[in-house]
């Protein structure tokens, strides 16, 4: 049996021609084609084709009308339970029974509605259970300008250029937790919904999906502090980390943190400046502390910036990483398909030994 290596760290489960992070050049790759190309000259919903069938055409298509039922406005916990949902209401077949043409057709329809209902919980969470008119809806020209009619019946076109953005920067990255997860599930042949609810469950932990919420508040403590300096020092006197700086991958600038930075203030965001200044002083700080060791800002900083221009509330950030990830949960779940392997790791037993039940 192999070492045992706690959390998989560095374990390779899979290979796989999604996404190429380049941990030294700090760049990243969606099918060979670097994010930074991507920006700004095609909406998420062509990346999402990108990534799931190697062309942006037809990409995400508009959902169909559907109105959820029973919505708590709890984003993450409406989202897994609809889409787990969707596979018995759609009677999907499941992905050992069918095409490969079926599945993308599945994984197509089923990303739609999640972004949909991703947008009537947070209506719902607004206290609005009166749904927006479908006819609204349909008036919208991107995938994100569509979420936002959905939500909150308008269409701010800053919000939706910060919400486009903040997709594409986060479609995919490889194999983290809840992408490990879709591709156990698609591995026993289980249908698509059952895949993507799967992977919904494992991002709503805040380990994985919800660390811009965490942003915020620190910006807004060093604002209040007067001093940045003061305030960064502080913090790492204390033991705590600064949230949004250091990644596991990369061991150069995030390359999703230079985008969404420059995105930030291309739209104005009012905590530009004391983001911009925080990350200055944090950087400094953590290189004088930690000189052997690249701690550069990391994606969760300025996506937390970028999603508060769009007025996104933090409780919300969990929900909308699982909108972009319907792309990278997608891909995978593909791409297991055509591996048609099922994932089974072993668990080296270091319990007791043999022993009588009344010894218990
Ligand atoms: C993301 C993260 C878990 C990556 O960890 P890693 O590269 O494996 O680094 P480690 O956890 O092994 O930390 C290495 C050292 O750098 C320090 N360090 C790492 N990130 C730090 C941060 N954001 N603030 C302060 N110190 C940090 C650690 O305290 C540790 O110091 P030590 O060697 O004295 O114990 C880590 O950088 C972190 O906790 N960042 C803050 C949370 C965050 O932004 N999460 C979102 C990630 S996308």
């Amino acid at each position: 049996m192999s070492e045992f290596k706690p959390g998989l760290e560095g374990v390779v489960a899979f290979e796989t021609e999604i996404a190429e992070p380049d941990r030294d050049g700090g760049a990243l790759r969606y099918r060979g084609v670097d994010i930074e190309e991507l920006v700004g000259v095609v909406p998420f919903e062509k990346v999402w084709g990108l990534l799931v069938d190697d062309r942006p055409e037809p990409g995400l298509t508009p959902a169909e009308p559907y109105r959820a039922d029973g919505l708590t406005g709890n984003a993450p916990a409406d989202l897994q339970a609809v889409t787990a949902h969707l596979g018995g209401e759609w009677g999907l077949g499941q992905l050992i029974d069918i095409s490969d043409g079926q599945a993308e057709a599945d994984l197509r329809r089923l990303s739609a509605t999640m972004i949909s209902v991703a947008a009537q919980s947070a209506r719902v969470a607004d206290g609005n259970h009166v749904p927006v008119d479908p006819g609204v809806i349909a008036q919208g020209r991107t995938a994100a300008e569509r979420f936002l009619l959905e939500w909150r019946g308008e269409a701010d076109p800053k919000h939706v250029q910060a919400i486009d953005t903040y997709w594409i920067c986060t479609a995919e990255h490889g194999l983290n937790a809840s992408t490990f997860t879709a591709r156990v599930v698609a591995s026993t042949g289980a249908d698509c919904a059952a895949c993507l609810s799967s992977a919904v469950g494992a991002l709503s932990g805040p380990l994985h999906g919800g660390a811009p919420a965490r942003v915020l508040p620190m910006l807004d403590g060093a604002a209040a502090a007067g001093s940045v300096e003061g305030y960064v020092g502080n913090l790492l006197d204390s033991g705590e980390r600064l949230m949004g700086f250091g990644h596991r991958v990369y061991r150069a600038e995030d390359p999703r943190a230079r985008l969404l930075r420059d995105t930030a203030r291309k739209l104005g965001s009012p905590r530009f400046a004391v983001a911009e200044e925080l990350e200055r002083v944090a950087l400094a700080e953590l290189h004088r502390r930690k000189p052997d060791r690249v701690l550069a800002t990391n994606v969760e900083f300025w996506s937390a910036v970028v999603l508060d221009v769009a007025d996104i509330p933090p409780r919300l950030a969990p929900a909308m990483f699982a909108c972009s990830r319907t792309a990278g949960w997608s891909a995978h779940i593909m791409e297991q398909k055509r591996l048609g392997r099922l994932v089974r790791p072993a668990a080296r037993y270091v319990g007791p030994g043999a022993r009588p039940l009344a010894s218990v």
